[in-house]
């Protein structure tokens, strides 16, 4: 089938790059001429795992194609996804000005049946304001004829996880298809054929509720595991072994089931703050997201509060960090917790020392006053303390005597129970983790 899709970004040109792969003609589009510049030479510009061989894989066979044209693309395609930013507003809505606006350009340049479909995560009713944008910007010619208009509008949730999102997109655990007609339903049953994998077909709007639903939740066992590990620093208990202990039940499970330093990345904070404003706008408090949220903001807090605690006085040392992502295996740094966690450290005095494997060249232009380094090694050399804030691989093989004499004092703040398995203790370490019972 001929796709489009609007918007070049994580979802955007993972799902082309996927969708082409499993036997569709695809062009994605972005506006950003710079971005599909780049594209256009066979450039991935972001860092996912296996993405990069795939595109050039697809741009060879000629099943995959880039532009900055709406138009084109729209000519070109009979299904058409729309994969912009969804960011929050300042009060916590979703900001759909990009969907608004491209939903009016493919409406413009519409020549005869599209299905058009929301890929980018938004609130509920979204896909209703599609569909009269469209109406209300058709092309003159069937705004006069008195006849239905020539297009469906679906909605398509996107489920990948950055870091593994290849692997997600092909194999999902389920394909959420909203729809209003058959035809629509056809379409993309069609276009999912290939993965053989469970459709959920639904309206339009409890496909855009699961997508929220589903990220509120998995944010709230991140709260929850989080809360604990406050509960088990107070009574000495060992929230691994509390979260361990409850995972094994089928109906709770163990994943996203971990304490750390709190959630955060492109979509939880955004997608339960604009879950918790689209609840109160339809006429419910939903209390129990905005204690995610509160939670989410204290473990970070309390976690600053544990370096300070134990470093005594924070101003003039020197702080090394492993890992700025929010977390491993990709580059995106927005809505990283370890952007507030540094900036409340430099804020009371800290030089701090960074190195993140793929994530350095976005935090340079993040943080102000931090010392770049080449590995953990570089992070730790003169450091006071090492603060763990991505759980990437590399460095879990570290080298720790290595580590330990290139410090100035062995102490580490272990912000996702990285080294829960090494004894760091015996190797001469001060080693804190998160809710292994160490008051804060
Ligand atoms: N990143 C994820 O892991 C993930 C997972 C599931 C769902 N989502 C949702 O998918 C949507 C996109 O997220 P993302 O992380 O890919 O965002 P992104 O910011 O990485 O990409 C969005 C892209 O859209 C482009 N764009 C904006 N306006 C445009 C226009 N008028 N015409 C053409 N291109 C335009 C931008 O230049 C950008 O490249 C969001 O709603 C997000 O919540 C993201």
């Amino acid at each position: 089938m001929n796709i489009g899709i609007i918007g070049t970004g994580y979802v955007g040109l993972v799902s082309g790059v996927c969708l082409s792969a499993i036997g569709h003609t695809v062009v994605c589009v972005d506006n950003d001429k710079e971005k599909v510049k780049k594209l256009r030479k066979g450039i991935a510009t972001i860092y996912e795992p296996g993405l990069q061989e795939l595109m050039t894989k697809q741009i060879k066979r000629k099943k995959l194609f880039f532009s900055d044209s709406i138009k084109e693309a729209t000519k070109r395609s009979q299904v058409i996804f729309i994969a912009v930013g969804t960011p929050s507003k300042k009060n916590g809505d979703a900001d759909l000005t990009y969907v608004e606006n491209v939903a009016r350009q493919i409406a413009e340049s519409m020549d005869s049946y599209k299905l058009i479909v929301e890929k980018s995560t938004v609130p509920a009713e979204t896909g209703k304001r599609i569909e009269h944008t469209i109406k209300l910007n058709l092309p003159k010619q069937f705004k006069a004829r008195n006849r239905s208009v020539p297009f469906d509008v679906a909605s398509n949730p996107e489920f990948l996880r950055e870091g593994s999102a290849i692997a997600d997109f092909m194999n999902p655990d389920r394909v959420v298809i909203g729809v209003e007609s058959k035809k629509a339903e056809e379409l993309l049953k069609e276009i999912y054929k290939p993965l053989k994998t469970k459709i959920i077909v639904t309206n339009i709007t409890s496909a855009e509720i699961i997508k929220h639903a589903s990220n509120s939740f998995l944010a709230t066992k991140i709260s929850f595991a989080n809360a604990l590990s406050q509960i088990c620093n107070l009574v000495g208990a060992d929230v691994l072994k509390v979260t361990e202990g409850m995972g094994y039940d089928k109906r709770i499970g163990a994943s996203f089931l971990n304490a750390g330093i709190g959630f955060g990345g492109s979509c939880f904070p955004k997608d339960v703050d604009a879950f918790i404003r689209l609840s109160e706008k339809s006429g419910y408090d939903f209390h129990l997201l905005r204690a995610v949220r509160q939670t989410n903001e204290e473990q970070k807090a309390a976690f600053v509060r544990l370096i300070e605690d134990k470093l005594w006085i924070v101003k003039g040392k020197t702080i090394g960090v492993l890992g700025l992502a929010f977390k491993p295996n990709t580059d995106d740094m927005r809505n990283a917790p370890s952007v507030d966690i540094i900036n409340r450290l430099q804020a009371e005095g800290a030089k701090i020392r960074a190195h993140d494997p793929q994530a350095m060249e976005h935090s340079k232009k993040i943080f102000k006053g931090v010392t770049f380094c080449n590995d953990a090694y570089g992070v730790a050399k003169g450091s006071d303390c090492v603060v763990v804030l991505t759980e990437w691989e590399e460095f879990r093989q570290i080298d720790f005597q290595r580590l330990r004499k290139a410090m100035r004092q062995p102490m580490i703040f272990d912000g996702r129970n990285l080294y829960k398995n090494d004894n760091l203790v015996e190797l001469g370490f001060e080693y804190y983790g998160i809710g292994r019972g160490e008051k804060s």
